[in-house]
């Protein structure tokens, strides 16, 4: 198979993303899969996250760990998605899984909604201590109660659709 998008979603923003990844990737010879099911393998993955204390989960780490000889991208969602620089250090984290016999092609990482819970637990830890970077959490979970939003799904597009023309012009 030409490409695999594997994913791990808890809320269901990872999961958007993933499936509008694979929608934009051209061809038949793709499959989209949750990491818990996966199965089969492809030349290139995009392999997708949620954001869990600043990195992916286990079975994410354990999945990438496994790679070799492929092409892979990664990409995930964070409640601090619209902070560029915190980005690109979960992404950094993340591809730091990736053994050196792989070929990275690159992250895209955007906002997910967190749970309410969350926001709750931000509002009594402020009730505490209303320190700047409570007020800091407090407004991030705020501004990505609308995400993934058009946009982001338009940008995940594009992202899945630059690599495969880059893909298939090497082929040629
Ligand atoms: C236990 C837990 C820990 C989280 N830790 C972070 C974090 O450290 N940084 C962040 O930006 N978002 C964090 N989030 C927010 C999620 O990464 C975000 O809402 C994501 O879009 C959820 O994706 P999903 O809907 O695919 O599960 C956390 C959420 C949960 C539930």
């Amino acid at each position: 198979m030409k490409y695999l998008v594997i994913y791990s979603s808890r809320t269901g923003n990872t999961e958007k993303i993933a499936m509008e990844i694979f929608e934009a990737l051209p061809g038949k010879s793709k499959d989209i899969q949750r990491v818990e099911e996966q199965n089969g393998e492809a030349d290139t993955y995009f392999v997708g996250f949620w954001n869990d204390k600043g990195i992916c989960g286990g079975e994410i780490m354990e999945f990438l760990e496994k790679l070799h000889g492929k092409q892979v991208a990664i990409f995930g969602t964070c409640g601090m998605g619209e902070d560029p620089e915190y980005c690109r250090q979960v992404s950094k984290r993340v591809e730091a899984f990736i053994p050196e016999d792989n070929r990275y092609l690159g992250s895209f990482l955007c906002s997910g909604r967190m749970a309410p819970q969350v926001l709750e637990r931000y509002r009594i830890m402020q009730k505490q201590q209303d320190t700047p970077r409570v007020r800091q959490m407090i407004r991030s979970c705020q501004e990505a109660m609308l995400h993934p939003d058009e946009n982001d799904l338009a940008n995940a597009r594009t992202f899945a659709r630059e690599i495969a023309d880059e893909k298939e012009r090497g082929e040629k």
